[in-house]
């Protein structure tokens, strides 16, 4: 039987960028049903609530979903959807590969980098959130666990062994965060001595935010702790054209969400000029995890020919097409 994806369209931006995507996995061949779920304002409006149970149902049972950013409505005490799906499916790993393209506003060139950022510990657990009675002090616990460092290290080490990649970079900061990061760090060398065959390098995180913009060619995996792994791959996307560029897979073991890095953009939805390479390329991710490693070279082909002609590029990457017209444009390079 056919392999059916839980799509999930979202808010601002999301329908028209998820759109593209499903227009490219079509055209290039991908025999996939798909089952569409509200999740976001979207759903609030039209059924009460941000998370629908359906929609969690059907991405429990199609266990791959292919996710438009969703909108977090600001107060009335809501959590994030995101952190909600995360924790929910225990979508431990959260992985955002960029790589350059010309024709992008990039100052660099060959950059291949896949940022594996641990996606439900750390300071992003929501443990211990707190404000002193007197409101003049804030507190919150940072959670590493020798279990969650060690099952994200290991996916780091087993992605580079798979894609043949040659480094992973451990980026920490074990100088002072002694207990935390220490653990962290402590756990990565552990699972490194296991693969003997690819080298483990380790750097602070402030000595890695100078080295990513100086030297970003050096980098191939980094694997790092949520906070960490957040902030280090917006900066990645922007060394590769902006968040318009940068895919997210978020990989637990029974469920895989594939989506891009920003958010439902507002400033510019429903105006048609979103680009949606990020979603596309997210698809790509999607096609590789279902082992479908052709047809994710055939789409991350098409896609580049178009972004490196320059004729049908969007506006955040210094053209004029709209989604639609950049969307037509890698579809006639399928
Ligand atoms: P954003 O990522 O939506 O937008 C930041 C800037 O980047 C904006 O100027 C936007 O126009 C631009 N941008 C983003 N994606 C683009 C694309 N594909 N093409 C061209 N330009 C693009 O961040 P913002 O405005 O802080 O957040 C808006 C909403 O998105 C919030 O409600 C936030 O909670 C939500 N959000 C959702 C995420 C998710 O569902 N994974 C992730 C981040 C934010
Ligand atoms: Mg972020």
């Amino acid at each position: 039987s056919k392999t059916r994806i839980t799509v999930i369209p979202g808010d601002g931006i999301g329908p028209s960028i998820i759109d593209s995507a499903i227009q490219i996995l079509q055209h290039a061949g991908c025999d996939f049903d798909y089952d569409y779920a509200d999740a976001g304002l979207v759903a609030l409006e039209k059924h009460g609530e941000l998370l629908p149970q359906a929609t969690l149902d059907l991405i429990e049972r199609n266990k791959v979903s292919l996710k438009g950013p969703l909108t977090t409505p600001v107060g009335g005490g809501f959590t994030s959807i995101n952190v909600s799906l995360r924790k929910k499916f225990n979508l431990y790993a959260n992985v955002r590969p960029v790589i350059s393209f010309n024709g992008t506003k990039s100052r660099y060139e060959n950059i291949d980098i896949i940022t594996v950022r641990e996606n439900t510990e750390g300071m992003y657990s929501g443990a211990g959130q707190k404000r002193s009675d007197d409101n003049n002090s804030a507190e919150a616990m940072s959670i590493i666990t020798r279990e969650g460092a060690e099952r994200i290290a290991t996916f780091a080490f087993e992605l580079a062994k798979n894609e043949g990649r040659k480094k992973v970079t451990v980026v920490h900061k074990a100088n002072i965060l002694k207990s935390t990061s220490g653990l962290f760090l402590e756990v990565a060398r552990q699972v490194a001595a296991r693969y003997p065959e690819i080298q483990c390098e380790e750097m602070i995180v402030d000595a890695a935010c100078m080295n990513l913009v100086m030297y970003p060619e050096r980098f191939d995996v980094m694997v790092t702790t949520n906070l960490f792994g957040d902030i280090l791959s917006d900066l990645c996307a922007g060394l590769v054209g902006g968040l318009g560029m940068a895919p997210g897979a978020n990989i637990g073991s029974g469920a895989a969400i594939f989506e891009a890095v920003h958010g439902s953009a507002p400033d510019i939805a429903g105006k048609n000029i979103a680009n949606p390479t990020s979603v596309i390329l997210a698809s790509v991710q999607m096609l590789e995890y279902l082992g479908m490693q052709e047809k994710a070279e055939r789409i991350l082909g098409a896609v580049r020919a178009t972004i490196e002609a320059g004729e049908h590029v969007t506006r955040d990457l210094g053209g004029s097409a709209s989604t639609d017209e950049f969307t037509q444009a890698v579809i006639a390079r399928l």
